[in-house]
């Protein structure tokens, strides 16, 4: 499915790049050859981590892949290895900065591989949320939870404000400890994993609020009923791309089909799924099928290709919308910026290193740890 091919649209992305020009030049051969030799020459000084989102060219030379959940316990647990690569987004690169040792090093490939989603919001924006809140609800009567696709500004408020992060793999858990302590809750940035994993917990959707950041105005979904939650109004550009269209043409087409979304996906089409869950979660359902299972997927392509690869000879899996787009972010990461990055390691160039301040990451490693804690329980 996937071509190796760079197209015109990710050339423009490279050349944006602050990645110097003769990476761009040489051949795909060419750069694999030299990540090899990098690769042993630092030896077990190197983890390369890759997100189930990157291409397969990147895949190819990680030393783990996971969903955002496992990469951070992977990076909490791994003390022993001076230089991560995370082949991955913005949000993650910080968060394995967080959890790892002070001595050892986290680096982007491309520090323009962001997380739109985690964009939609930013620390101003969230105490103007805070103050408009606390004031309408009282001070200790919300807590706040943010996704860990939000940056370590926020995850430092969430931290201490008493909050905790989540995945979307935990994200159960984490919300029902949150319902436990009698308090709202202030859940950022997706509005949809927000609302789905609420949903499913109990929480009718008349109880949940949106907080349009933009305009600073709560939303309420009715006068007569108290939020219980209020959603930031974030949202993922990459699966806002699933419509309830895609699953009725998916199920007229092939009646036996299972789909399979993401639950960033929004409220009718997880509803309309027949399953929703994070992407060890996805990978999982399809492994565990029998032969001969059919599967729909709306997440992003490069997973549904690397799955529809793998099992070709006894599963047959669809793309839930054939015409969605990758995310872009994550596909910023080619054979070019692993090359770069692995060379100036190699020279003592730590170009591309993630650097979360001091004062943020000790916040910001407060909802994280809680949320370790609460999934110990
Ligand atoms: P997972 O935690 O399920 O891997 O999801 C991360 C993500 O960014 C999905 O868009
Ligand atoms: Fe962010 Fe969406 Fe890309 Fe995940 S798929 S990294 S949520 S923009």
């Amino acid at each position: 499915m996937e071509s190796n091919k760079i197209t015109e649209c990710q050339e423009q992305n490279l050349k944006v790049d602050k990645i110097p020009e003769h990476y761009l030049k040489l051949d795909d051969d060419a750069l694999r050859e030299k990540i090899k030799v990098a690769k042993k020459t630092l030896g077990n000084k190197l983890y390369i981590m890759a997100h189930h989102y990157q291409k397969d060219e990147v895949v190819e030379f990680a030393d783990v892949t996971g969903d955002s959940l496992y990469l951070s316990m992977e990076a909490a647990k791994n003390k022993s290895v001076e230089h991560i690569i995370f082949c991955g987004v913005h949000f993650m690169a910080e968060t394995a900065d967080i959890l790892s040792e002070s001595w050892q090093n986290v680096y982007l490939p491309d520090e323009n591989a962001g997380c739109s989603m985690a964009d939609m919001a930013n620390r101003l924006d969230l105490e103007i949320a805070w103050a408009e809140l606390t004031g309408k609800f009282g001070s200790s009567n919300i807590i706040p939870l943010t996704y860990v696709n939000s940056t370590a500004q926020i995850k430092a408020f969430v931290g201490e404000n008493g909050g905790a992060c989540i995945t979307s793999t935990n994200a159960e858990t984490i919300v029902k400890w949150a319902l436990g302590q009698n308090k709202k809750i202030l859940f950022l940035p997706d509005q949809h994993l927000g609302r789905n994993t609420a949903y499913n917990l109990g929480v009718e959707l008349e109880q949940m609020a949106v907080w349009n950041h933009k305009n600073g105005k709560l939303i309420l979904p009715s006068t007569d009923v108290e939020p219980l939650i209020i959603l930031w109004d974030g949202y993922c550009a990459v699966h806002q791309q699933f419509t309830m269209k895609n699953i009725e043409k998916m199920r007229l087409e092939h009646p036996d089909v299972q789909i399979i979304v993401h639950p960033e996906c929004n409220f009718e089409v997880v509803q309309n799924a027949d399953f929703a869950g994070s992407t060890n979660k996805i990978i999982e359902t399809v492994q565990n099928a029998p032969n001969g299972s059919k599967f729909a997927i709306g997440t992003d392509n490069n997973l549904v290709g690397r799955l529809q690869q793998k099992y070709k000879d006894e599963k047959e899996i669809y793309f839930l919308n054939f015409y969605s787009c990758s995310c872009a972010t994550m596909n910023r990461i080619r054979l070019p910026h692993l090359a770069w990055n692995l060379d100036n390691i190699l020279n003592g160039n730590y170009q591309q290193k993630i650097e979360v301040d001091k004062q943020t990451a000790t916040s910001a490693l407060k909802s994280l740890e809680k949320m370790f804690k609460i999934m110990q329980n």
